[in-house]
């Protein structure tokens, strides 16, 4: 099998199978798997794969891929997705990621279960870093988390509503990367076949759930163990409409729901006062036998009408997949996988390749369906667009 390069790799599927190689086993299949068996996750990749272009000739002009999402412009309409635990990836990855969306004007979505501060990031993308929120059982957590993010800077707040229960994922599992977590004697076989990894990570220290240390009250700040225990422990599992209400009412800014996966849902958040959807099932990371993501867009699209704001994410790891988002109606395909699969391959040459792999290919396919401002992109570019009756069979709600 040839051994890829950075500079070699043609795909995110390649820069994929870079950061296999450079990554221990348990950390890889934490970010590469999903609930179950992984099907969920594949379910995504080919429902997007599945729907095609018409294609258009003889348009001429020059590929325009800049996009305005409550009001502010972002140059490609993605951006990187909230990742738990991403230092565990690979040493230092939140940073590199939110610098690199800083530097090339795309949102970076720092999570709750993220392993760098709010601080340390809003300085670092200080113009693109977005917060969510998992909601945790004690108010003073939530108030803590949004004072701080807002205080910071932060002006988009995601609230995370699609974890009831924590997931069950086959492929940690079986490396007993869980919670508590008890290592298995081949998780130091696992160090020892990874050695960059293991001395990358302890040169840069052990990762901690930075945001949540100061409330876990455990002395010298407790282990990444400990903390992520306490996390855990205050996940509100019995999340309400009332919950979000309570989150609008303490947030000024503008107030995103991630985990969308139904239309009757998604019109009575806007109902609520949100100010815009995230159709995302988690990457399939949450519930095996979910809809794949891109057919619940088209769904939640027609049932809230045009104007809404909508976030999508789940499978995108191509620039043909953003073009195809934006036709299906949402204004931003954002990633995860994508982008972490870039950082572990290259660090901030890698996360740099991973973007520049999406806009180029954004490009090339605004250009080659005769479509070049991707803010004409509608429905109407799809082959599928000429029944567009299909995906207007819901009719739309009013929203406010
Ligand atoms: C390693 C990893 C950690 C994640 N952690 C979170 C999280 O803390 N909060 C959250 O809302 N979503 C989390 N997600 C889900 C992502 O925000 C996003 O919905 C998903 O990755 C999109 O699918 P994709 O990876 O196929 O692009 C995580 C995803 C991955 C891969």
């Amino acid at each position: 099998m040839q051994l890829l390069s950075l500079r070699d790799a043609a795909s995110i599927g390649d820069l994929a199978a870079i950061a296999r190689r450079r990554m221990p086993g348990f950390a890889f299949d934490y970010l590469d798997g999903a609930a179950g068996d992984d099907r969920g996750m594949r379910r995504n990749e080919e429902a997007l794969a599945a729907v095609l272009f018409r294609t258009r000739h003889l348009v001429g002009g020059r590929a325009q891929t800049a996009v305005e999402f409550l009001g502010r412009s972002y140059n490609l309409p993605t951006g990187v997705s909230p990742m738990g635990m991403a230092n565990m990836l690979w040493p230092g990855m939140d940073l590199v990621l939110a610098r690199l969306a800083q530097k090339v004007g795309i949102p970076y979505v720092l999570s709750t279960a993220a392993t760098t501060s709010i601080e340390r990031i809003a300085e670092a993308a200080p113009d693109v870093a977005w917060f969510q929120l998992y909601v945790s059982r004690d108010p003073a957590i939530n108030e803590g988390l949004l004072k701080r993010a807002w205080a910071a800077g932060i002006r988009v707040l995601a609230v995370t509503v699609d974890v009831p229960v924590p997931q069950k994922r086959n492929r940690n599992h079986r490396h007993r990367f869980d919670l508590p977590f008890r290592p298995h004697p081949r998780f130091l076989l696992d160090l020892l076949a990874h050695p960059r990894w293991a001395v990358e990570t302890l040169r840069a220290g052990m990762p901690n759930f930075e945001n949540f240390v100061p409330y876990a009250g455990l002395a010298r700040g407790g282990s990444i163990t400990e903390v992520g225990r306490f996390l855990q422990a205050q996940g509100k599992r019995d999340l309400l409409w009332e919950d979000v209400e309570r989150i609008r009412g303490l947030w000024p800014g503008h107030l995103l729901i991630k985990g969308v996966m139904d239309a009757e849902d998604a019109s009575r958040f806007l109902r609520i006062g949100a100010d815009g959807l995230w159709v995302s099932n988690h990457g399939g990371r949450q519930l095996e036998s979910a809809p794949a993501s891109i057919d619940v867009l088209r769904e939640v699209r027609a049932a809230v009408g045009p104007h809404a704001p909508i976030v999508f994410d789940s499978g995108v790891r191509t620039g043909e997949s953003i073009v195809k988002v934006r036709a299906l109606g949402a204004d931003l395909a954002m990633s995860g996988r994508a982008f972490a699969y870039g950082a572990a391959a290259g660090g901030a040459a890698g996360a740099q390749k991973a973007y520049d792999l999406l806009e180029l290919e954004t490009r090339y396919t605004l250009l080659q369906i005769g479509c070049p401002d991707i803010n004409n992109v509608s429905v109407s570019i799809l082959r599928e667009g000429a029944d567009e009756t299909r995906l207007l069979h819901l009719d739309p709600v009013a929203v406010h």
